[in-house]
């Protein structure tokens, strides 16, 4: 029997605002993951053959990749953009002794900076909260210099298949984030006007002590779930007691498998 009522399948902006500055403080317990994808995403061709002076971090959460951004040569003005502003706090920490160029709390969606002021534009895994990508990629392309670059990651469709799959088993509700597919990432990319788009991505499975233990450390990673199609109202125990059995049968001698597709995108103006 479901408790609660269903609501549409996407983000809530203000949740993801929300959840991101109250995970801010001990955030950077969580993030080995993201740290590997930013350390991936850092050896990204684009990222390693070109010379950029003006680039614009987004979704700069603790700072990991900003910090790394800073060490570029060439790069002299470097923006950082978060949504939560507790993140932000985080990146200026991060960066220590380097001054970025500003710290700006706003929107992807809608970014306030005028045409053409980047050379490059990052992000490591915040897109992936994004709700409209479309806006995203054409505020992107507006900022962006002429021969401007774009170079981001996000989650693809196959990531915590085993949660999903475990919920699936025992209700209907949305119990876990979905993610786009990169055909959708590749077609908004080409509405917004980019050209030379290139996606790769792998799977990297991660092994948690219990089903419990990857909920705390996604919840640690302010990415629990915030579909707006999650049940309102609590899970019956028995529901989720189920649900735990279910994700236990997956169970190998190294833990409790769980995937994450990290998707690596760059395009050009
Ligand atoms: C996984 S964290 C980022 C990790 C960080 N880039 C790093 O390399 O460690 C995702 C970040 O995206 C931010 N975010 C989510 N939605 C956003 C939006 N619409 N505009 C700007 N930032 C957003 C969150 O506040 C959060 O700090």
């Amino acid at each position: 029997m479901s408790i609660g009522k269903l609501q549409d399948k996407t983000y809530s902006k203000e949740m993801v605002r929300q959840s991101f500055d109250g995970a801010a403080q001990g955030y950077n317990d969580f993030t080995s993951l993201q740290r590997l994808i930013g350390d991936r995403l850092m050896t990204h061709g684009v990222l390693k053959q070109y010379s950029f002076s003006s680039v614009l971090d987004i979704g700069s959460g603790t700072g990991y990749l900003t910090n790394k951004l800073s060490h570029l040569s060439g790069v002299d003005q470097l923006y950082a953009l978060d949504i939560a502003v507790g993140m932000l706090y985080q990146t200026r920490h991060h960066l220590g002794r380097y001054q970025a160029k500003g710290l700006i709390c706003a929107d992807a969606e809608c970014l306030p900076f005028n045409e053409g002021v980047f050379d490059m534009m990052t992000s490591n895994l915040a897109f992936q909260w994004c709700e409209n990508l479309e806006a995203v990629f054409r505020q992107a392309y507006r900022v962006l210099h002429s021969s401007g670059a774009l170079v981001f990651s996000t989650f693809g469709p196959t990531t915590l298949f085993e949660l999903k799959e475990s919920w699936g088993a025992v209700d209907e509700a949305v119990h876990v984030n979905s993610f786009v597919d990169v055909d959708v990432i590749r077609q908004n990319l080409q509405l917004a006007g980019f050209k030379n788009i290139t996606i790769v991505s792998d799977d990297i499975v991660r092994y948690y002590e219990s089903p419990k233990a990857l909920m705390r450390s996604l919840k640690g990673m302010g990415a629990h779930n915030m579909n707006r199609g999650r049940r309102l109202g609590l899970t019956g125990v028995q529901t989720f007691k189920a649900m735990l059995n279910t994700y236990e049968c997956l169970r190998t001698e190294q833990g409790i498998p769980a995937t994450f597709q990290a998707v690596y995108v760059s395009a050009n103006k």
